[in-house]
């Protein structure tokens, strides 16, 4: 038996954030995603454009990205819209990683990062952002509708809310299946419109629900490919059970996307 077959956690960011910065990892970002964004999840750089087309955000705005992974997605937003913006993740590479790239790009005055829990009482005062963005991470938080609270609470009247829901069951999953696709951290499935229920009852005006999923089918068979080709040299740094693991996880998640029975949900909504 391969060791990802034996449904132990696997610790994808752990060894995403680890080697980051290793030109083998940017080169299979690259080869996945068509552009390296620096990006942990399912954004594309076309997807992140069209995001940006939908947030509106100035150069006045001040930007949350929760759960911002390495930092580099927010930082392109800095980038293009000219905004401040500020970034917390759970990992400390993470974080760190965020923190050498603002200061690689001269960003040290406009952004800010933070490691720490998403799921818990966030440290901004009332009011404080124009927009939040939280991709491809909510699935990772429980409590949600005390998350969605802590971001209406954040949020500047009239604020604009963007989140990516990868984690929406829209068919059937086996055991093994959901065992692998949450092999990765603490995940919560949850059913189709959940989050839209969820967000009015927070009190948050719903202004956009659009279907994302083919990106996660894509950029996960792209990424398993792309690393497939990597095997030798990812498994020496990895080690088999991460490699492994990362395989049949992406895989897994190719596969359910395709098929629809896993969808990912890019949501907006106004406070
Ligand atoms: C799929 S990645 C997405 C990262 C980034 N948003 C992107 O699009 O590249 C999910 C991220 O959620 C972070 N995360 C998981 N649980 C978290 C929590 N409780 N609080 C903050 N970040 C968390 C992970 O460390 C990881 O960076």
């Amino acid at each position: 038996m391969r060791p990802s077959e034996s449904g132990k956690r696997v610790d994808l960011y752990g060894a995403s954030y680890r080697n980051f910065a290793t030109d083998l990892y940017a080169d299979i970002r690259r080869e996945a995603f068509g552009e390296d964004i620096g990006q942990t999840g399912w954004l594309a750089a076309e997807e992140q454009d069209l995001f940006l087309e939908w947030l509106h955000l100035s150069r006045s705005s001040q930007l949350l990205d929760l759960a911002c992974g390495s930092g580099r997605p927010t930082l392109r937003i800095a980038q293009k819209t000219g905004c401040h913006v500020s970034g917390v993740d759970l990992h400390t590479e993470a974080v760190a990683s965020a923190k050498a790239s603002a200061r690689e790009l001269g960003y040290e005055g406009r952004t800010k990062f933070y490691q720490g829990n998403a799921a818990e009482r966030l440290s901004f005062a009332n009011a404080s952002f124009d927009a939040i963005t939280c991709i491809d991470a909510i699935n990772h938080l429980p409590d949600r509708p005390h998350v969605l609270e802590e971001w209406r609470r954040v949020l500047k009247p009239g604020g604009c809310l963007l989140f990516t829901d990868p984690i929406m069951l829209t068919g059937p999953m086996t055991n093994a299946e959901i065992t692998i696709r949450a092999s990765i951290g603490l995940f919560v499935f949850v059913p189709a419109g959940y989050d839209e229920k969820l967000l009015k009852q927070a009190g948050f005006e719903v202004e956009r629900v659009e279907d994302r999923t083919q990106n996660m089918a894509v950029n996960a068979a792209g990424w398993l490919e792309a690393r497939a080709k990597r095997e030798t040299d990812l498994r020496k740094i990895e080690g088999d059970e991460v490699f492994f693991g990362q395989q049949r996880f992406l895989e897994t998640a190719a596969i359910l996307a395709r098929e629809r029975r896993l969808s990912r949900f890019a949501i907006v909504a106004r406070k």
